[in-house]
């Protein structure tokens, strides 16, 4: 549902109230498509999400204004030539000509131009100054760095690059819950989800090929109203299950493999819509064409506790880190029954053992990036533990916050095979049960989780867990 003029006004003075500024100038650039290089080809074009967030368009070009002494926004939109529009379909008019910016900040005279969106330069690590602001914070909550509340506070960084860094972690604050109009969006990119894991349960099968289920089910994501999918689709088979990113092309993008699902394979599909800009990002793992085997169902049953013990932490004041380590012990102490790990969980997931099986975090905020709001370094501390690091912004969940859950066991030869690994956790991992998995592949079960003042609601809870298909 495209936000109502009034909700893109309450967005646009929100962010305004957090940015607190004085009489600067804001630039929010959408941005330009990637050029392929060698070509006269550009790659599909997606706008800044902070510039989608506060304009709810966004073609190539579209640069969002703000005059901080006047307290007001001016939209700029692209107009085509007549010589463009022999080529292109019209870009939809929005706001004033792209062309009348120039003169627009010329009128503000000399006054500080702050550019960001799309090229804007966002520093990679906190400047100190917004660090100590965001320790100082009372109600500090591992959320992007605010401004001090106290302007005359000495050691405040106004350097370009801190500004830079404050205003964006404004939008990003604005930009972890979601109002009705983000959260409609959603739920119609996993609506358009599930008719594409529907046509997977009726008619994946063995004898076809990755690619064919992939676009079997990405014609369903189309055909319910979705422009494109929310990210490259994952559909692995058998021991292409335990690559956490395989997706189609990722071998060769000249010629791409495609491997044949055979009887007893594991097959892992993460997939999503994307509508309205928004994310949905769902995972399922079936046993094809044949009753899954004791391990296969014992890890499989794991994982969906590990999930829905996890889901239903997710409520207001939670910290995410928190849930993630609950999913990681709850998983080790299933390794351990199973024979694969020796030892206390807890203990095991300190160690780095679990996340050997475990390499990723639970899960990331969703909305109008797969991965939303990773552009801001708002974690204060980066960890030097390689999942933790991982986690994304050290966060407290809000109602409103919409997270992925996302838990899974994988056997990766990159990490199993490793000889330094293998030594390094001779006592607490059972090496010949192990060699015994080589080849399993990996399962997931993801669901997209809005956080609310009640339970947690699974908005792709429609789409069903089939243990085996086909
Ligand atoms: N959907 C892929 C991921 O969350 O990394
Ligand atoms: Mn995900």
């Amino acid at each position: 549902m495209k936000p109502t003029n009034e909700a893109l006004a309450e967005r646009r003075a929100r962010v305004a109230k957090r940015w607190e500024l004085a009489d600067e100038v804001v630039l929010l650039r959408a941005g330009e498509p990637a050029g392929w290089s060698g070509t006269d080809q550009h790659f599909a074009f997606l706008p800044h999400p902070d510039v989608a967030y506060l304009t709810a368009v966004g073609s190539p070009g579209t640069t969002l204004a703000f005059d901080a002494a006047a307290g007001e926004w001016e939209l700029f939109g692209p107009r085509f030539t007549p010589e463009r529009l022999v080529w292109e379909q019209p870009p939809t008019p929005v706001g004033r000509p792209l062309d009348e910016l120039g003169d627009w900040l010329a009128e503000r005279g000399d006054r500080t131009v702050i550019e960001l969106g799309a090229g804007a330069e966002m520093p990679e690590t906190l400047p100190a100054a917004a660090e100590k602001a965001e320790s100082d914070t009372p109600a500090s909550n591992g959320q992007p760095a605010e401004a001090s509340d106290d302007s005359t506070d000495e050691q405040a960084d106004a350097s370009p690059e801190a500004t830079v860094l404050r205003l964006g972690a404004a939008i990003a604050l604005e930009r972890m819950t979601k109002d009705e109009a983000e959260l409609d969006d959603i739920r119609c990119a996993a609506a358009a989800s599930a008719t594409g894991f529907d046509w997977v349960y009726a008619n994946a099968a063995v004898g076809m090929t990755e690619r064919e289920i992939q676009v079997g089910m990405e014609a369903q994501f189309f055909a319910a109203g979705a422009p494109r999918v929310a990210y490259d689709s994952i559909v692995a088979s058998g021991p292409h299950g335990a690559y956490l990113h395989y997706v189609y092309a990722g071998d060769d993008p000249l010629r791409p493999a495609t491997r044949t699902v055979e009887a007893g394979d594991l097959l892992l599909i993460d997939a999503g819509a994307q509508f309205g800009g928004y994310a949905s990002d769902v995972t399922r793992t079936m046993v094809v064409g044949a009753d899954p085997t004791d391990e296969q169902e014992y890890i499989w049953k794991l994982v969906l506790s590990a999930q829905q013990q996890t889901i239903d932490m997710c409520r207001p004041g939670i910290v995410w880190r928190d849930v993630h380590l609950a999913s990681a012990r709850i998983l080790g102490a299933g390794l351990v029954e199973m024979g694969v790990l020796r030892g206390d969980p807890a203990e095991l997931v300190a160690q780095g053992a679990v996340a050997l099986f475990f390499p990723h975090g639970l899960g990331h905020l969703l909305g109008l990036s797969v991965h939303d709001i990773t552009s801001v370094p708002y974690s204060r501390t980066p960890s030097e533990d390689p999942v933790l690091s991982r986690l994304g912004p050290e966060r407290v969940l809000a109602a409103g916050t919409v997270t992925t859950v996302e838990p899974g066991l994988y056997f990766i030869d990159a990490l199993l095979c490793d000889p330094a690994r293998r030594e390094k956790f001779a006592d607490s991992v059972v090496w010949d049960r192990v060699d015994e998995l080589r080849g399993f592949g990996g399962i997931r079960i993801e669901d997209d989780v809005l956080v609310t003042d009640a339970d947690p609601e699974v908005l792709t809870a429609a789409i069903a867990k089939p243990i085996r298909i086909g």
